[in-house]
């Protein structure tokens, strides 16, 4: 039987009630790093997702890279959280939070002391960040990073444990670790942003070591059916680049198959953009991936996004994908599993409210009328 967006599925240890999942998507209204009231409306009003991804969450206060994003370390942020993740559940829905460290994708107004962002190799990425500069976002440059040593990579990997568990304490019912888009775990993986000369770079084996033993640690710390991971094999997305994504990523699918994930969550294509945008010299096989990742015993959920409408997705569904994540349509539609079942019309998202800001293309956009 041909599965439906709408059937309800396992993903490891979670039981969800729909396929359509809600894609993690920063919109920097947290101020302190805490979370707020309003967002705790703005993730209740989309609790009929079958999976809610919360938006970017940094694991420390290094790992932070943009104003006005949330994090997961301390006391005050567990309490903060725990209010949404209730939220969330009392209306039927299941949430779990990514968990993030931007690298070098960051700015030294961000960073503790001010220092400079922290990357595999000392080699500044050709992208920006967003500030609040007198009480306004403004996009500048990235800072010029520092290459980690050697000796500080066992802290990072407990920073995302410690999140991890905090995630836990916080009701969240699982965390995606973010291994996508240009931050610190793709810098690693990636031979444009990784030229180290150690047992992290190099061969495809050692770029791919540190997203390894951070998914393996926080697998092992809350269980490996609490655990996601999100890749994004081809994306340019913050000056991402590698001259041949397809060993790579074949690699880490085996890699990650025997951690019994929950899932794993694959941006086809240009985050946001061509879902046949290519990087190397041939197109990228996605197929083969995840080939490679059921041959090494991967059981996850296998999730897909980037570009999905109603139809794109039924036919992923039909074909190889457990679950289709939507992210540009959930911030504009808060019932879009309601609006996808009724093939209703949707509403459009505005661009110019996507980052920071109030209530305004935040919790105010309409769902359909009872
Ligand atoms: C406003 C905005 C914020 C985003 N923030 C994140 C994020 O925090 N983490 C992440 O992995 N991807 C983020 N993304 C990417 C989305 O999760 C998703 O991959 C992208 O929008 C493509 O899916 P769509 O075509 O369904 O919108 C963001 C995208 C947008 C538009």
């Amino acid at each position: 039987m041909m599965s439906t967006l709408f059937d309800p599925v396992q993903a490891g240890s979670l039981k969800l009630a729909n396929r359509i999942v809600m894609a993690p998507l920063t919109r920097n209204r947290a101020p302190g790093a805490i979370p707020t009231p309003l967002m705790q409306t703005y993730y209740r009003q989309r609790a009929s997702a079958g999976l809610i991804i919360t938006e970017a969450t940094a694991i420390s206060h290094q790992g932070q890279g943009y104003a006005d994003v949330p994090g997961i370390w301390s006391p005050e942020q567990v309490t903060a959280w725990k209010k949404i993740t209730d939220a969330v559940h009392a209306n039927g829905g299941k949430i779990v939070v990514q968990l993030w460290h931007v690298g070098r994708v960051s700015h030294t107004d961000l960073q503790p002391g001010n220092q400079a962002p922290v990357a595999p190799s000392a080699i500044t990425a050709k992208t920006k960040t967003v500030l609040i500069r007198g009480g306004v976002p403004a996009f500048v440059e990235t800072s010029a990073p520092r290459a980690l040593r050697p000796d500080e990579l066992p802290g990072i990997v407990d920073n995302y444990r410690h999140a991890a568990r905090c995630a836990i304490e916080a009701g969240f019912d699982g965390v995606e670790v973010h291994g996508a888009n240009g931050y610190l775990l793709d810098q690693f993986l990636r031979s444009g942003s990784n030229q180290r000369v150690d047992a992290y770079g190099g061969s495809i084996e050692n770029r791919a070591r540190l997203l390894v033993e951070v998914t393996q640690a926080v697998a092992q710390e809350i269980g490996g059916g609490r655990t996601g991971l999100r890749l994004s094999p081809v994306t340019p997305a913050n000056d991402a680049s590698d001259s041949n994504p397809q060993p790579l990523f074949d690699h880490v699918a085996r890699a990650l198959g025997p951690l019994q994930l929950a899932y794993l969550h694959v941006i086809e294509g240009a985050t946001g953009g061509a879902r046949d945008h290519v990087q190397g010299s041939t197109p990228f096989d996605y197929q083969a991936m995840r080939a490679q990742y059921r041959a090494a015993g991967g059981t996850g959920a296998w999730m897909v996004n980037n570009g999905y409408d109603r139809e794109l997705a039924q036919a992923s569904l039909s074909q190889d994908a457990d679950l289709v994540a939507f992210g540009r349509l959930f911030i504009a539609n808060p019932d879009l599993p309601r609006r996808l079942r009724e093939d209703a019309p949707l509403n459009d998202p505005d661009r110019a409210t996507f980052y920071g800001g109030a209530e305004k293309g935040y919790t105010d956009y309409p769902a359909l009328a009872a």
